[in-house]
């Protein structure tokens, strides 16, 4: 089972910082955002995780590669601790393929159908961050629970920025699930079904792939994942579990990422 992260996105609200470094590679804390989403991936039940990378970005390559040479200079010189994390970042397992055209998020993910050959698979989206890597495991007892349902990870959000997210229609069918009728990308505040926004982290079943060959542009011109989900529930279930927005970190704006950075370094110092 494989961990699939798009990552070949523009980083246009970071400009100028993103003009010659992707978003991706922006610092948290003590490491690459991108890092924590690899580590998240890798702890959970995949045994790969598949970076969707655009050809510009090779700084994210060269981060997930060893460097053998830099590690011997760093111990000859006895900074042990920072030879460790170099050698952790370049022992991830982690694999490649490439978006070659910005089509959405949908496209994005095709990219990497030949990796999940037919199983189920996660997306992680890099724009949040789960560093106690918990979500992905609870999604897979939902899972389990429902015959291997399609699971999304969804949070309630304020009125008013439903626009900015997908959002959910269904019923509740636990404290924190909900048995998911269908989905809308991106809808007017007065049209959203729910206030439950699509979180970023999804566990899909082999059939949501297979939609994606078929998929068309539609909201802002782009191949949606969210229409992929709408119409896999004409043929399967899905489940949402309900988190709480303190269990993610958003990173998808210069404030939001200058908060995590503000929270995530308190608890590091505190432990
Ligand atoms: C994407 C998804 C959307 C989801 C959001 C979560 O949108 O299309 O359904 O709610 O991520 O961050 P984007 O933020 O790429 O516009």
């Amino acid at each position: 089972m494989k961990a699939l992260i798009p990552a070949a996105g523009l980083g246009s609200r970071f400009l100028p910082a993103t003009k010659a470094q992707p978003k991706e590679m922006l610092l948290v804390v003590d490491r690459p955002a991108i890092q924590y989403v690899v580590e998240e991936g890798l702890a959970s039940a995949a045994d790969e995780v598949v970076i969707i990378n655009s050809r510009e970005k090779k700084s994210i390559e060269e981060h997930f590669s060893p460097a053998p040479e830099l590690v011997a200079m760093l111990r000859e010189r006895g900074k042990d601790k920072y030879a460790d994390a170099v050698e952790h970042a370049g022992s991830l397992n982690v694999s490649y393929v490439y978006q070659d055209e910005p089509l959405g998020l949908g496209h994005a993910i095709y990219c990497a159908h030949e990796k999940t050959a037919d199983e189920p698979f996660y997306v992680l989206l890099g724009d949040v961050l789960v560093p106690d890597n918990k979500m992905l495991p609870r999604m897979q007892d939902v899972s389990d629970a429902h015959g291997g349902a399609s699971v999304i990870a969804v949070m309630p959000v304020p009125a008013d920025q439903v626009s900015r997210f997908g959002v959910i229609a269904g019923e509740a069918v636990a404290d924190d699930v909900w048995k998911v009728s269908s989905l809308v990308e991106k809808p007017a505040v007065d049209e959203a079904p729910s206030n439950l926004a699509v979180f970023g982290r999804y566990l899909l079943s082999a059939r949501v792939m297979e939609l994606l060959a078929e998929g068309k542009p539609t909201v802002g011109g782009e191949i949606q994942l969210t229409d992929a989900l709408d119409a896999v529930l004409r043929e399967e279930e899905m489940y949402a579990l309900v988190i709480d927005p303190a269990d993610g970190f958003d990173t998808g704006t210069v404030e939001s990422w200058l908060e995590t950075n503000n929270v995530l370094f308190q608890r590091a110092a505190q432990q």
